[in-house]
């Protein structure tokens, strides 16, 4: 079980429901933004990584019902919550799972694409390293992982490093810039596109990358 879990376990506790109500009202969209990007690749398999409630892993398969798409998140509370909001939808191509990024429950070469929106920051950085092996290894030969993080706006860096030290841990600070790009490279990946944060209406920057076997 991945460190400091259980201190960060009371932060996802109760957020399920607000996540569920808020998701929509951030700007720039992230969730249905990475939705889109991924299911313009017409991916058979798609892993979502710290999906909390699945949320967006729900408007991707709402979006591509020929797409099997698995959500995964440590936190049961949050899993709870999804599950309830899943059944409502009555949407069969997705599986929500209770699992550690750091050891996934998944065979080798199974995904075409892993997607997270907001959970790399979460990881603390020895655990973001041993997902992004674990990312490797779970997904196809050049299969792609495309993330939305946090990012510092260009116009806003007060407002934002302000934002980071109330509510988040300081290794969250290692994935803006180019930290979480740099990350996938070090451990084999190849970024195709960064897009950093543009302003208070894209306030996350985004991260395209192939697995080296195409
Ligand atoms: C900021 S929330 C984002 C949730 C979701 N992606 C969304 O945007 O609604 C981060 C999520 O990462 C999950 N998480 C943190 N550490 C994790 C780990 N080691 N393995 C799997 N999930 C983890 C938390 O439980 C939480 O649901």
């Amino acid at each position: 079980m991945t460190r400091g879990w259980s201190r960060n376990r009371l932060k996802f506790a109760l957020a399920g429901p607000l996540f569920e109500a808020g998701n929509r009202f951030i700007p720039g969209h992230p969730h249905d933004r990475l939705a889109q990007l991924v299911a313009d690749q017409h991916p058979q398999r798609v892993l979502e990584l710290c999906g909390g409630t699945g949320y967006a892993a729900r408007l991707l398969a709402d979006k591509s019902p020929t797409t099997q798409v698995d959500s995964l998140d440590i936190s049961p509370e949050m899993l709870a919550t999804g599950r309830t909001r899943l059944r409502r939808a009555g949407i069969g191509n997705m599986a929500l799972h209770e699992g550690d990024v750091a050891a996934l429950p998944f065979d080798d070469d199974t995904f075409d694409i892993v997607m997270s929106v907001f959970g790399w920051h979460e990881l603390p950085t020895d655990t973001r390293h041993r997902a992004i092996d674990e990312t490797l290894r779970v997904l196809r030969p050049g299969g792609q992982v495309i993330a939305i993080d946090l990012d510092p706006p260009p116009a806003a860096r007060t407002v934002f490093d302000l934002y980071l030290r109330l509510t988040e841990r300081p290794h969250a600070r290692d994935v803006l810039g180019t930290g979480l790009a740099d990350a996938f490279t070090a451990h084999g990946l190849t970024v195709t596109s960064h897009q950093p944060a543009r302003s208070w209406a894209r306030p996350f920057q985004i991260v395209h990358a192939h697995e080296r076997g195409i």
